[in-house]
Parts: C-alpha cells; sequence; structure tokens
C-alpha cells in the first residue's frame, strides 16, 4: 500500500524573540529533534489521526473541516487543527491513515506544532503528487499557523522548513542560512510552567503603547543585538555571543517576559560557567537558552537538579521525506 513518512525539525530562537514582532530581525536555529509524520491510505474512506506522544487522536472530516476525538488532554487537543489545516491546504481527500511521532520535548518551546505543520504539508503533498518548494511549503504552514493561532511570526515554520541558522529580516521576507558549526554549544534548560505566547506578546504591546519613548528604543536595542550577533555567530567570537545573550536577557527582562523559574536557570548557568544565557520564545514560562562552550555537562546536571535541561545540536536538514 502506498505510505510516505516525513520529518521536519524544531527550532529555537537565539535573538530576537519578541521584537521580531515589530519587525525587527531575529536568529534562531533548528535543532536535531524531530516530527515524524506517515500518512498511508484506510480502506474505509475515513481519515484518522493518531499523535502518539501526546496521546491525542481522532477522526478527521476534511470535506466539512471538522474534528471529532477520540481522547486527549484538553490543551493538546488542538495540534489536531494544524493537521486538519494542512491536509485541506494540500488537496487531500478523506480514507487516510496519520500517524505523527514527536520526538521533541513537548512544552520546551521548540516549536512542534510547527514541525507538525511543514511534516504534514510535505506528506500530504508528495501523496498526492503535488510538488511544492521549500519557500512555498514554509508559507503554506505559515498560513495553517495563522489560521489556528491568529497570529504568529513566521520564524518556527521557517525554521522546520528550511533547517539549519537563518538571519530572518523583517517578517521572513529575506530568509539568510548563516554558515556556522553545527557544534554549537547551547542547552536548552526548560519549566514545567508554560507561557501563552498570545498573552505575551499582548503584555508587551501595552507597555510599548504606553511608553512608547522607552520601548521603542529597547526594541531597536534587540535589533543591533540581533545584528552584532550574526556577527560573533559567524566568526565563531564566543566572548561577544555570550555577552550578547545577556544583554538580550536583560531586555527581554523589561519587557515583563521573564519569570522567577527562568531568572534561577539563567543565573545558575552563568554561575556554573556559561558564558552566556537568556531567555527563549516568548517567555513567561517554558525556556532558556544557555551558551556553554566547554562546561556543557556541567551546566546541565545544574539545572537538572531543579528543572529539565539538554544540549542541541543544529539541524542543517529541514523538512525531509523519510520513506
Ligand atoms: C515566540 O516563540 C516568539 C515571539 O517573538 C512571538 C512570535 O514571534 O510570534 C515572542
Amino acid at each position: 500500500t502506498k505510505h510516505v513518512t516525513t520529518s521536519a525539525p524544531g527550532k529555537t530562537i537565539l535573538f530576537g524573540e519578541h521584537a521580531v514582532v515589530y519587525g525587527k530581525p531575529a536568529i534562531a536555529a533548528a535543532v536535531d529533534r524531530r516530527v515524524y509524520v506517515k500518512i498511508e491510505k484506510r480502506e474505509d474512506n475515513r481519515t484518522h489521526v493518531n499523535v502518539e506522544e501526546l496521546r491525542v487522536s481522532g477522526f478527521l472530516n476534511l470535506e466539512r473541516g471538522l474534528i471529532e476525538f477520540d481522547n486527549g488532554e484538553y490543551e493538546k487537543k488542538n495540534i489536531l487543527e494544524y493537521v486538519l489545516k494542512s491536509l485541506i491546504k494540500t488537496n487531500t481527500k478523506d480514507g487516510l491513515e496519520v500517524t505523527i511521532n514527536i520526538d521533541i520535548p513537548i512544552g520546551a518551546g521548540l516549536g512542534s506544532s510547527a514541525a507538525v505543520t511543514v511534516a504534514t504539508i510535505l506528506s500530504s503533498s508528495i501523496y498526492n503528487n503535488i510538488n511544492l518548494t521549500r519557500d512555498e511549503i514554509a508559507k503554506q504552514a505559515h498560513q495553517v499557523e495563522l489560521e489556528v493561532q491568529g497570529a504568529a511570526s513566521p520564524i518556527d515554520t521557517t525554521l522546520s522548513t528550511h533547517g539549519g541558522v537563518i538571519y530572518l529580516s523583517k517578517d521572513a521576507e529575506e530568509i539568510i542560512t548563516l554558515d556556522i558549526n553545527t557544534e554549537i554549544p547551547i542547552i536548552i534548560g526548560y519549566t514545567s510552567k508554560r507561557g501563552n505566547t498570545g498573552k505575551l506578546v499582548e503584555t508587551v504591546k501595552l507597555k510599548v503603547e504606553k511608553y512608547p519613548q522607552i520601548m521603542n528604543p529597547i526594541l531597536n536595542s534587540m535589533e543591533s543585538i540581533t545584528n552584532h550577533a550574526r556577527e560573533a555567530l559567524v566568526n565563531g567570537d564566543q566572548q561577544k555571543i555570550g555577552e550578547l545573550m545577556n544583554i538580550n536577557h536583560g531586555l527581554l527582562d523589561s519587557l515583563g517576559v521573564n519569570t522567577e523559574e527562568l531568572s534561577k536557570m539563567v543565573y545558575f548557568a552563568r554561575k556554573t560557567g556559561a558564558l552566556g544565557s537568556k531567555i527563549t520564545g516568548a517567555g513567561g514560562g517554558g525556556s532558556i537558552i544557555a551558551y556553554c562552550p566547554g562546561r556543557v555537562e556541567e551546566v546541565i546536571s545544574c539545572i537538572n537538579k531543579f528543572e529539565n535541561a539538554f544540549k542541541i545540536n543544529i539541524s542543517v536538514e529541514g523538512v525531509r521525506l523519510e520513506s
């Protein structure tokens, strides 16, 4: 029987989160943890999706755009919305079994929903003999995210599609792959407390509206940090990469997206020898990254005493056909 399996990587933002919402650039990296999406024919003409690691499954009605859940925790259920919209966008007709495996720590802010969306679009387009370029996949996936979430920057879908380390200019109009060593010594620390991205973006917006003369220069500084970081990353200037992360973290704190848990991880990472550490992503819970040349194991075991930490490697490859 006909079947297609594809995979797409998750991502982490190195510099520029939040500022990117105001048209500033950002730098993000695809990470070597992936989502796998297998599509195969079902004999009964119904469409069923199983997201194994989330324990969410259900039947989709592609013609009418409806989901009938078998099971799943309320807050994890919306993953099926991304799958539904991705299948509809790529003209899929009912009669499929879709099996999704998420080999990405859930809730660590690594963009697992974007990876599911991107991989589903590639699987489904191959299944239907539609040829999409990477740019088209990224664009369709971003539209799906907009439809499901209401608002979303193109960062997650761009990285899951293209892979590598990418400098995104305003609204991802221009994406530049940075040529840097994939063995970059970065770790992620994450708390079980999750941040609500939509709410955090709104909190920042209210602050920018209330104190434009204070906040706009901060957003401009974030832009300068990202531009300096681009150079430092390409040149492998370790000291500078670390310092820029620390400055960026302070500015993210000033936007009001820091928390006690994130602060604790950021400062313990530095105390254990990280050259730099900062919030990554929306904040309010979620994750930090720490840049730890020569100190990776020490920083991981320190953070693991009170939260969760793991090393990431950069995934050069974006979305790809597996079999
Ligand atoms: C969240 O991962 C990153 C933010 O900049 C929001 C966005 O870009 O959509 C906070």
